[in-house]
């Protein structure tokens, strides 16, 4: 079937949404992604129909609310490869890595934590954090030149014999993608737990968890489709069952007495508190929405753009472009000496929605010798018309800075 990106974007209200008398071109996906109708459609039925609250039985609306919440977390993950059992639902992927930072250098005893150079903020401080207070220390796999992990380095510094190892699946400056199941099967190899930030890779990429081999495996319902608020964090099952809770509260145990608790089993006693089912719905209905569609064919409607953009932004001269985005749509990219902020704000002004800065990841910035990249980001709604908008909008942008 033809990718009819017209009826597609027929589906999404705001990009209908005029800036400065043009019509946006959302290019900020990697930041996070616009709404269907299907998925605003769907929280509103929730709360319109059948809102209450979850896990706190006794009336029929409290059990409808629990079955929903419920057969979303099974879509969910379906989605991923997962045992239902196995999804945390988190409220982001950063809360979801703070968890997995926890679990590893607390209470799976990880003295050394090993991450990566190209790391987002939200997979470096959670890590510094959590070993602070375990007395661990940190290791970092360098990256080569052109943004792919360097695999010598991920050997010699496995040998270290650390309890954890954490990377990103695909880098949100980069747009590179890492063999998280080769690294998994060295994580393991080397003894060491493996946490993948899937952000950037789950809303682009098949991903199987089981298959991969992962211990921890997170990722965000925004950045796919779905509302902002509700992340997800797998563990796998031997891990999920014998893990304490973080947190503690109501919903989440067996029994209270005064002198301790006994706690529910895994999901429920990782989920303290009234959860966001209205949430769960709205990712629920992204991945119906994104299943419709087909991920091979998001896949290959996200490269062609890419592909098309690149040879775009080569004409203009001038333009560097840091790593191979290809599977995640992301282009980041400078101008000669031209601030990226500049370059996003005149793109801004042409309706074209860029992000520019250092993307939560200064010690990449550091690593690619730039304060800050300008970056695209393609999503399945994107045209190639778009993509030529923002070349135009860098062509202005060096005429008017230089
Ligand atoms: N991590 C998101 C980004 O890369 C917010 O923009």
């Amino acid at each position: 079937m033809a990718f009819d990106v017209d009826a597609i974007r027929d589906d999404f209200p705001i990009l209908a949404r005029m800036v400065n008398g043009k019509r946006i071109a959302y290019l900020d996906n990697a930041a996070t992604t616009q709404k269907p109708a299907a998925v605003l459609d769907a929280m509103r039925e929730y709360y319109e129909n059948s809102n209450a609250n979850a896990h706190r039985g006794g009336n029929a609306l409290a059990e409808e609310a629990t079955e929903i919440y419920e057969n979303a977390r099974k879509k969910v993950a379906r989605f991923v490869g997962a045992a239902p059992s196995e999804i945390v639902f988190t409220r982001n992927t950063t809360e979801a890595l703070n968890f997995a930072a926890r679990f590893c250098a607390g209470q799976l005893g990880a003295k050394r934590i090993l991450l990566t150079e190209m790391e987002h903020h939200s997979n470096i401080v959670n890590w510094q954090l959590a070993a602070k207070s375990a007395g661990a220390s940190i290791g970092h796999v360098k990256m080569r030149s052109y943004g792919k992990l360097c695999n010598e380095d991920v050997e010699k510094q496995l040998e270290k014999r650390p309890g954890a190892f954490s990377f990103t699946h695909a880098s949100n400056v980069l747009g590179t993608v890492n063999d998280a199941d080769a690294l998994c099967k060295m994580a393991r190899e080397a003894g060491a737990f493996s946490v993948v930030d899937g952000a950037q890779s789950v809303p682009h990429m098949k991903v199987d968890v089981h298959e991969m081999g992962c211990d921890f495996f997170a990722f965000s319902a925004h950045k796919m489709l779905g509302p902002t608020g509700l992340g997800v964090l797998y563990v796998k099952k031997e891990l999920a069952d014998k893990l304490e809770p973080i947190f503690g509260g109501g919903g989440a145990i067996e029994s209270v007495m005064l002198s301790g608790t006994t706690f529910a089993r895994a999901p429920q006693k990782f989920e303290p508190g009234t959860q966001d089912v209205a949430g769960a719905v709205g990712l629920a209905a992204a991945i119906e929405y994104l299943e419709k569609v087909g991920m091979g064919a998001i896949e290959k409607r996200v490269e062609g753009l890419h592909k098309a953009c690149i040879a775009g932004l080569k004409e203009v001269g001038g333009v560097h472009v840091h790593g191979n985005g290809e599977k995640t749509g992301i282009i980041s990219f400078n101008v000669g000496r031209l601030h990226a902020h500049d370059i996003a704000q005149i793109a801004s002004d042409d309706g074209v929605m860029l992000r520019a800065g250092h993307h939560c990841c200064q010690p990449l910035m550091k690593v690619l010798g730039a304060s800050a990249t300008a970056r695209a980001s393609f999503y399945l709604y994107n045209t190639e018309e778009e993509a030529q908008r923002l070349v135009t909008s860098v062509k202005r942008a060096k005429k008017v800075l230089s």
